[in-house]
């Protein structure tokens, strides 16, 4: 008897690693590894998931009516188009399970979003890394990558961990470059943090091409990363493959009621987004201040290269015994980094404290 066998290219995978959450023996603990949201959740958004615990003997709505007209009405979109998952990373994964399989290749830019490579290699197929300029996606470099074997073409805008991103123009230049039968997937986690005036989420594209599709995530801004809540505006054609292959209750009761409140309470989102644009100039003021080289972001954290400062890991370890966690780039090949979440003013400037006090 032989024992079941996994199919070719799942041991090639490297499992993806969160950021870490706790930090023994540290009195207390400043999340700044997993790109959080500062305020945690909006008060609305908890209440709603409160009050779903009376009815969660029952099957959640498979089809999310309520989010989705929800999210429709918010972002000016057609309902019919808009897919939800439990987080975005499902649909990234049910993207390339619908779009790729063996023999066939997936492209992103090398130091993109790690799901990507581990969502390409699930389905049998080959992530191939594209080259990025000064640590952002590089248009012509990823069609110059394209070959008759190209299915899928991931792109974060703004990506993570880099915070970089491609103005509109570049990001059309892209599509209008890729044959028609690759699907462009432009995964907006971080858009609404984004504050260049040249930028579009890529929904506009999503509803104007039959090839792009936009994501999104409730895990960022609306701070509800424990819930499990993404969405994604599709063309017909792809919402209805999605729609087929995807669990018939994806999202949960809580999550759904959550997401509803939570996209209600604009006056929450509002603030958050003020507060990512100030705390993150601060701080970049003040890491460079300390010496360090700090690359533009227009997300909610910052990369940070230690590169003739001090070893990364070490300064890693330093911040975690008082109770700081960041997030170790060395998985997104970027070992002379560190990223670090925009937290509450309070808390960033403890990682400033404890910088300035780093025995250099
Ligand atoms: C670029 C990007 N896309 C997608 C995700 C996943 O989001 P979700 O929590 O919705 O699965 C993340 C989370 O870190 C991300 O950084």
């Amino acid at each position: 008897m032989t024992a079941p066998v996994l199919r070719p290219g799942i041991l090639d995978i490297a499992p993806y690693v969160g950021g870490e959450s706790a930090a023994p023996g540290a009195g207390r603990v400043i999340r700044l590894a997993s790109n959080e949201g500062a305020f945690g959740p909006s008060p609305r958004a908890v209440a709603a998931y409160r009050a779903a615990a009376d009815d969660i003997h029952r099957y959640p709505d498979g089809h999310s009516r309520a989010l989705v007209a929800a999210l429709a009405r918010r972002h000016g979109l057609d309902a019919a188009g808009i897919v939800c998952g439990n987080g975005s990373d499902e649909l990234l994964h049910l993207l390339a399970l619908a779009y790729a399989g063996p023999g066939d290749e997936v492209l992103y830019s090398a130091h993109g979003f790690l799901v990507y490579p581990i969502a390409a290699r699930s389905v049998g197929a080959l992530p191939v890394a594209v080259p990025e300029r000064a640590l952002t996606a590089d248009v012509d470099a990823l069609l110059a990558a394209v070959t008759p074997r190209t299915r899928i073409l991931y792109l974060a805008n703004p990506n993570n961990p880099t915070g970089s991103y491609l103005p509109e123009s570049a990001l059309r230049r892209l599509h209008a470059g890729l044959p028609e039968n690759v699907l462009l997937v432009i995964d907006a986690a971080y858009a609404e943090f984004v504050g260049a005036a040249d930028y579009i989420s890529g929904q506009e594209m999503a509803t104007e091409f039959p090839n792009v599709v936009m994501t999104r995530t409730f895990s960022k801004i609306y701070a509800l990363g424990g819930l499990r809540l993404g969405w994604a505006v599709c063309p017909p054609a792809v919402a209805d493959g999605l729609h087929r292959i995807r669990g018939p209750f994806n999202i949960n009761s809580a999550a759904q009621a959550a997401g509803v409140a939570a996209l209600a309470d604009t006056g929450f989102v509002g603030a958050a987004v003020l507060h990512n644009h100030q705390a993150r100039q601060w701080f970049a003021e003040r890491l460079r201040g300390l010496g360090l080289t700090v690359y533009p972001s227009e997300a909610n954290f910052l990369l940070v290269s230690f590169a003739g400062w001090a070893n990364p890991e070490t300064v890693r370890q330093f911040l975690k015994a008082r109770g700081i966690l960041v997030r170790q780039m060395t998985a997104y090949g970027l070992p002379d980094c560190l990223r670090i979440t925009i937290g509450r003013s309070d808390e960033l400037r403890e990682v400033v404290d404890a910088l300035s006090a780093y025995p250099r």
